[in-house]
């Protein structure tokens, strides 16, 4: 069964939480984990080239694979990464889900279990706006939302941190000058973890 977990990244929180998100699902017995990348836009490629850290960021990310519709049409199960852009996910994520529509147009995606996740510079940023409304095309895909439950370990914080019931997310600071923490990444793993369980349990 193959997890697709495809995100877009500029700065490097999200990754990382990809990262943790296909560590989770990888241990899931039977899941075959993709991890893929979203095409970057030719205008946001040529900023990043004057962005030192940007572009040590996207040296990084590099060897990773950029989506396509054939990755999704495969995939048994898909979670898809944005960092918040304005409290909903950045262009780049929408110009791949906008792409999918000769998917749609033949019901490839129905039934599939989905998962969302996030990264915000500020503790109320939008990580539920993102989060909420990145479901919104997914619903439309016909795909089944998979969120993260409170029984999962971290969920029930005060912090300056991330987790939400709605997907997995971190605060990455005004300048990106934060990480994610410990309990960010395994609500990531968790995340991760329980959309394979999920997707196993839909194939069999
Ligand atoms: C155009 C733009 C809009 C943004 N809007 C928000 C926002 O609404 N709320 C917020 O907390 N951060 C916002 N940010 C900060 C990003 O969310 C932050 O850079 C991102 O989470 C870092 O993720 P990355 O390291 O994976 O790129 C915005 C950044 C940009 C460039």
């Amino acid at each position: 069964m193959k997890i697709l977990i495809v995100y877009y990244s500029m700065y490097g929180h999200v990754l990382q939480l990809a990262e943790a998100v296909a560590e989770g699902a990888a241990s899931v017995e039977g899941a075959e984990v993709l991890l893929r990348r979203v095409e970057e836009f030719e205008a946001v490629d040529r900023i990043i080239d004057g962005n030192e850290y940007a572009a040590q960021i996207r040296e990084k990310q590099k060897g990773i694979p950029v989506c396509t519709l054939h990755d999704l049409k495969e995939a048994d199960a898909v979670l898809f990464g944005s960092p918040t852009r304005f409290g909903n996910m950045a262009a780049q994520m929408k110009q791949l889900i906008d792409s999918m529509a000769s998917l749609w147009l033949k019901g490839e995606m129905e039934g599939k279990p989905a998962g969302v996740f996030t990264s915000t510079a500020s503790c109320h940023g939008g990580q539920e706006t993102t989060l909420l409304t990145m479901m919104t095309p997914l619903l439309h895909l016909g795909m089944v939302i998979v969120g993260v439950p409170y029984s999962i370990p971290g969920m029930i914080h005060t912090e300056g941190r991330g987790g939400t019931p709605y997907g997995a997310s971190t605060i990455a600071g005004a300048r990106g000058e934060l990480m994610p923490a410990a309990e960010d990444l395994e609500i990531a793993r968790a995340q991760g973890r329980r959309v394979a369980e999920i997707a196993g349990k839909l194939r069999r």
